[in-house]
């Protein structure tokens, strides 16, 4: 790993040298939180093998695409990324493409990128980013194309150096992979099993991040419930909470995503005690119809769920849940549809992430009967219709109100302005001359729109 970091940095040092300029690379992201956080450790590779970042594809030598494939729109986006960058090699021979992250993972993908994008220099998957400079170089000393994807990898590499987009808030991952097999979804296929973090190696961590600064943690897994199961060390989520609750300097841990089977009553205690918990819980639902999500895997019914938002809510008159909804999957009637509706308008969530049923070859959803389109669009806009009305009205109660935000930059529409994120994780633009990024401040709210809040700081 050393002698391939060392031998790129010494070919970039030896171009810095005849062109007076530092090779740099552009990483376009397409996928979740935890592709962002992959993103962060490929950049931390690439800072160590010399390269600077580019402001853009066309500036840069060096263009990554790491990839998601979890619904077919996110797919498209990188066919259409690489179609414009065509142009872009034509004019430069030197610029090389990379390719990386879920969707190598499925062959089909592969297949497509070797068929008709034979421009792109280098593939990889999940399982090998930390190979990158290995094959960086083979791909820098090679003159064909690069490939190496792995099905699986079971060690967890604790070594990786992470560049972070921001210095006040961070995100950590605490296990790998999902082995809940939902079956509309593709994560399970192209992440590999659940893997926990040692939870000393978590603490260390995050230890780490807060002396360097970091105020806010958003704790990754795609179950973040199950963390510790199959670890040996008799350490579950609720307990990672309470450590990590007690580490100086720290103010504001987040986490997703938490599967409604596995919140446990110890997890809401741990809320309950721990003040650094935001209050706020996404828990995704993804359907209200019983005989939905009995063919989704999902192991809860609607009730389970609806009761689960209730504890929540008893927490805190403070507490905000969010979701994740997906209309039209195989099989869904309008009396299923409707059930959804009706968790909707129950739950009172505060925002929501609504998709499509998109389907995923190789899960057994695809192979079920499915709901045509029109209809589909036909629910998703009846959707959004019941939702937005009610997330308008829980952003309204927070006008007049005064909340603790966390500045996070300059208003990139009106630099008179920052933008942060309330405890709830609401979007919050506000005025205020002496507002320092990377502080909590508090804000007093005074107009919302659906999606953000308006304010002045208060100090
Ligand atoms: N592990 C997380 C979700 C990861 S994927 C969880 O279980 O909550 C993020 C969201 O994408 C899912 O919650 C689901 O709503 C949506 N999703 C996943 N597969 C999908 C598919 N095939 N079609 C449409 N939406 C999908
Ligand atoms: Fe996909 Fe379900 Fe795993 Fe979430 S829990 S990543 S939706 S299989
Ligand atoms: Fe995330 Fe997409 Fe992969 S949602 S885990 S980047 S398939």
């Amino acid at each position: 790993m050393e002698n391939a970091t060392q031998t790129v940095r010494a070919y970039n040092e030896s171009w810095l040298s005849l062109n007076g300029r530092q090779p740099t690379v552009f990483i376009s992201t397409f996928g979740c939180q935890a592709n962002v956080h992959d993103s962060e450790k490929i950049s931390g590779l690439l800072h160590e093998m010399g390269y600077a970042q580019a402001t853009s594809e066309t500036q840069a030598g060096l263009v990554i695409y790491n990839t998601c494939c979890v619904r077919e729109n996110a797919e498209n986006k990188l066919f259409g990324h690489l179609g414009e960058l065509k142009r872009a090699k034509e004019r430069n021979r030197e610029l090389r493409i990379a390719v990386c992250g879920c969707m190598m993972q499925t062959d089909a993908a592969v297949e497509k990128l070797l068929r008709s994008y034979p421009y792109v220099d280098l593939i990889f998957g999940t399982h090998n980013l930390h190979a990158l400079p290995e094959l960086l170089l083979a791909s820098i000393e090679s003159c064909g194309q690069v490939v190496d994807i792995w099905d699986s990898s079971d060690d967890i590499r604790e070594d990786l150096p992470v560049k972070r987009e921001h210095s006040f808030k961070a995100s950590v991952n605490i296990m790998y992979g999902c082995d809940n097999y939902c079956s509309y979804c593709i994560v399970p296929y192209v992440r590999g099993r659940e893997r926990s973090r040692k939870s000393a190696d978590i603490v260390r961590e995050c230890e780490k991040l807060s002396s360097d600064g970091v105020r806010e943690l958003l704790l990754l897994g795609q179950n973040v419930n199950s963390y510790g199961a199959g670890l040996g060390e008799g350490v579950n989520f609720a307990r990672l909470l309470r450590r990590l609750n007690k580490i100086d300097g720290l103010e504001r841990i987040r986490f997703m995503t938490s599967h409604p089977k596995d919140l446990s009553d110890e997890l809401i205690e741990a809320i309950v005690d721990c003040r650094k918990i935001c209050r706020h819980v996404h828990l995704p639902i993804q359907s209200g119809s019983d005989a939905i999500l009995e063919k989704m895997n999902r192991r809860y019914i609607k009730e389970d769920y609806l009761e689960l938002v209730r504890k929540l809510m008893a927490i805190s008159p403070d507490m905000r849940i969010t979701t994740d909804i997906i209309v039209g999957f195989p099989g869904e009637t309008e009396a299923d549809f409707e059930h959804t509706l009706d968790v909707v308008r129950r739950a009172r969530f505060s925002n929501a992430f609504t998709f499509k049923y998109s389907k995923r070859t190789g899960t057994p959803a695809a192979a079920m009967e499915q709901v045509p389109d029109d209809i589909v669009s036909e629910r998703f806009t009846r959707l959004l219709g019941a939702l937005n009305p009610i997330v308008y009205e829980i952003s309204l109660s927070n006008v007049g109100k005064v909340v603790s935000v966390l500045v996070e930059e300059r208003n990139p529409v009106d630099p008179a302005l920052f933008t942060g994120r309330a405890e709830d994780n609401s979007i919050v633009h506000f005025s205020g001359n002496s507002a320092k990024i990377g502080d909590i401040i508090d804000v007093k709210i005074t107009g919302c729109k659906t999606f953000y809040l308006t304010g002045e700081a208060m100090t």
